[in-house]
């Protein structure tokens, strides 16, 4: 049986066959695939990364969206998704995570956009007292499930916010200016970068209530809210703390 057969309709990953079902972002760097496990019918998801494209932990060992993940499964946390293995497969590599029902947000009531938002800042500030931040906050990287709670993915971007230099020698290094754009190894602007990356989820934070807005949210608490959100994410000095309270306040 060969590793992998990435091109038809099933990925041979850790000897166990998955069939595919769906690609959530075909075309992309690295295609998503919604499978099933064909042994018991259980779906998972897989990430296949072009090797070159993939942010490493540390000299290689592990990539780092899936080392952030396997650290921050001992909170037990619901609102993170669960990463279960990797591996090297015909020089990519696969991420293997737990496959999350996502409710359609378009058709989102305006009562639960309200209770989402709130469920996506605690998800956050989870994260950012723990020391991580995310990196990537937005609708796409956010699952909704029915229920109104939230699970965060895609920790493609994520970093811890304390680790030393060391850490990072493989690793991308946010930029200061756009958090989006790797710069190379070796500067020396790792720590300015580390807090630059929390606010930056706090401002990616803003960007999620104006996605909902193109979603249709236009409630008049919603838009005093976004009101508020737009000026404060400009300031120099964020916190979620003020987030949460304008939140209760608003919402
Ligand atoms: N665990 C999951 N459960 C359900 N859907 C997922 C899961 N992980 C990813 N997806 C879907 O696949 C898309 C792409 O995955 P993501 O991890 O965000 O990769 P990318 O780095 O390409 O944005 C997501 O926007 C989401 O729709
Ligand atoms: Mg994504």
């Amino acid at each position: 049986m060969s590793d992998v057969e990435f091109e038809n309709q099933r990925i041979v990953f850790k000897e166990k066959n998955y069939k595919k079902i769906k690609c959530y972002n075909p075309g992309t760097s690295s295609p998503t695939w919604h499978v099933k496990r064909e042994k018991d019918s259980k779906d998972f998801v897989i990430k296949i990364i072009e090797k070159e494209s993939c942010v490493f932990h540390r000299n290689k060992e592990i990539p780092r969206e899936f080392k952030i993940l396997q650290d921050l499964k001992k909170f037990g946390r619901k609102d993170i998704v669960k990463a279960f293995e990797w591996s090297y497969v015909k020089g990519r590599v696969l991420i293997l995570f737990e496959h999350i029902q996502d409710f359609k947000t378009l058709l989102m009531p305006e009562s639960m956009i309200k209770k989402v938002f709130k469920n996506i800042a605690t998800a956050v500030a989870f994260l950012h007292e723990n020391k991580y931040a995310h990196g990537d906050l937005k609708l796409d990287n956010v699952i909704v499930k029915e229920d109104r709670t939230i699970v965060l993915i895609d920790f493609q971007d994520s970093c811890r916010i304390d680790e030393d230099k060391e850490v990072y020698i493989t690793g991308r290094i946010l930029s200061k200016e756009d958090p989006m754009i790797p710069v190379k190894e070796g500067i020396d602007r790792v720590e300015e970068d580390q807090e630059v990356s929390v606010k930056t989820d706090i401002e990616k934070l803003y960007n999620i209530l104006v996605e909902f807005k193109w979603n249709g949210a236009k409630s008049a608490e919603f838009l005093a809210f976004s009101d508020w959100f737009k000026d404060y994410h400009k300031k120099d000095e964020v916190s979620l703390k003020d987030v949460f309270l304008q939140a209760y306040v608003y919402l």
